[in-house]
């Protein structure tokens, strides 16, 4: 090896074909620089004369050590590329995209921050699928849902006879999502009590049932979300500091659409083939005004919106292209129909085009919140911007349910 010696080559095989493997061949007394060649990247050395069958099982196993490398790598691409598809390549979602990566195979516990209906649950069951409890439940558990005096029952279940009317035993939400994923929705409306219980289980590993003596341990990843700036509650001592540091070991914020209009081509055409499916239309297609509608409208409702109003347009047009007169109609009654109700999923057909009185007015959007919610009360008042208190009132006043 006239020039340079064996570390050299190697360095500047590196250097230029990184993917190479290289097996070093070196003498006795040499062993010092067989080492120093593992550290610059060899795969392996063997000592001057090697023995032939020594030698073709190493060159064996470095083969197969490039070919699973080379399968990571293309997986890894694979599965870059798939999340490119579904959620967008803005440099804004990129990120997200890294961090759902970075997280997913992890167990780390993490909250997800964003507006409303910018896919907060739809990812938190993607980085579910992409983790080592995909084979397990994915519970979405919406925590301004539970009924405070349920709340134990709910979470941890009950033994059989721990009360009046339990005539069998009952699993709660943590029992049910063992060995999977338990996404505690809405985080903002935990009540203190229920923050509490939470911090315990994450603490111990395990609850206690109602009414049971032994406690079961937990094997669960808990994923937090929210729509709500979780770290500004810890500083109003509306939410516990130590229950958001235990949560909090990864953060993933997700961007609002306006912040993005460049994924929103991307998004469209997906929205518009599952609502074509979904549906059974015909799957639409935006022309360029379309395009330029959509890119430059806010989508205060972020994706939900965005869904909602592809499905309108989808369901009530029956041309085959989608221009930016037809989906500015859609638009509107969106808008109408929900006003109050940023991505309202509920399909309101039509709009009374005849004025009403305030009090019918404020009767249809109570109850269009209540709807909009699943007849969740905190959320509604939370959307109508209104108090818990207010809402119960008018809820009475209109005799709503
Ligand atoms: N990347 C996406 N591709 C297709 N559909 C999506 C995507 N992201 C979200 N959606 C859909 O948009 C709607 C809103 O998403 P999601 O419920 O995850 O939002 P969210 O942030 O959890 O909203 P909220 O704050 O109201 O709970 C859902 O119907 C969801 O399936
Ligand atoms: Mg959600």
């Amino acid at each position: 090896m006239p020039g340079m010696d064996g570390l050299v080559v190697l360095q500047e095989l590196r250097r230029r074909h990184p993917a190479l493997v290289v097996i070093m061949i070196t003498g006795y007394g040499e062993v010092s620089m067989a080492v120093e060649a593992i550290k610059l990247g060899a795969y392996d050395y063997l000592l001057k004369p090697p023995d032939p069958d020594h030698l073709l099982l190493t060159i064996n196993r470095a083969l197969e050590k490039k070919e699973l490398q080379q399968k990571v790598e293309s997986l890894d691409r694979s599965l870059d590329s798939s999340l490119e598809m579904q959620l967008g390549r803005s440099a804004a979602i990129r990120q997200v995209i890294e961090d759902i990566r970075r997280v997913a195979t992890s167990d780390f516990s993490l909250i997800i921050e964003g507006e409303t209906g910018t896919g907060k649950t739809f990812i938190a069951s993607l980085i579910h699928n992409l983790s080592h409890r995909a084979t397990g439940p994915f519970i979405a558990l919406d925590m301004g849902s539970i009924a405070e005096s349920l709340l134990e029952s709910e979470l941890f279940g009950y033994e059989k006879g721990s009360f009046t009317g339990a005539n069998h035993r009952k699993k709660g939400y943590f029992e049910l999502a063992q060995g999977g994923t338990l996404l505690l929705d809405e985080l903002q409306n935990l009540s203190p009590q229920a923050q509490s219980k939470i911090l315990q289980v994450v603490d111990e590993k395990s609850f206690y049932p109602v009414g049971g003596d032994k406690p079961r341990s937990t094997d669960l990843r808990i994923i937090g979300a929210t729509n709500a700036d979780l770290g500004q509650a810890v500083s109003q001592g509306t939410f516990r500091q130590d229950l958001y540091y235990r949560l909090n070991e990864y953060s993933i914020t997700l961007p609002p659409l306006r912040q993005r209009p460049e994924d929103i081509p991307l998004l469209a055409a997906r929205l518009l083939s599952e609502a074509a499916s979904e549906l059974n239309r015909n799957f639409k297609e935006l022309d360029d005004s379309a395009l330029a509608l959509l890119a430059g409208y806010p989508w205060p409702g972020n994706i939900r919106e965005l869904k909602n109003v592809l499905r309108r347009a989808t369901l009530q047009s029956d041309q085959r292209q989608l221009t930016a007169d037809i989906l500015s109609k859609v638009l509107t009654n969106n808008r109408c129909a929900g006003s109050a109700l940023p991505g309202s999923d509920s399909d309101r057909e039509g709009v009374a085009s005849m004025p009403i009185s305030l009090e019918q007015a404020e009767k249809e959007t109570i109850s269009l919140a209540l709807a909009h919610t699943g007849g969740n009360r905190t959320k509604s008042a939370a959307i109508l911007g209104i108090t818990h208190k207010t809402l119960l009132a008018k809820i009475k006043k209109y005799g709503l349910h």
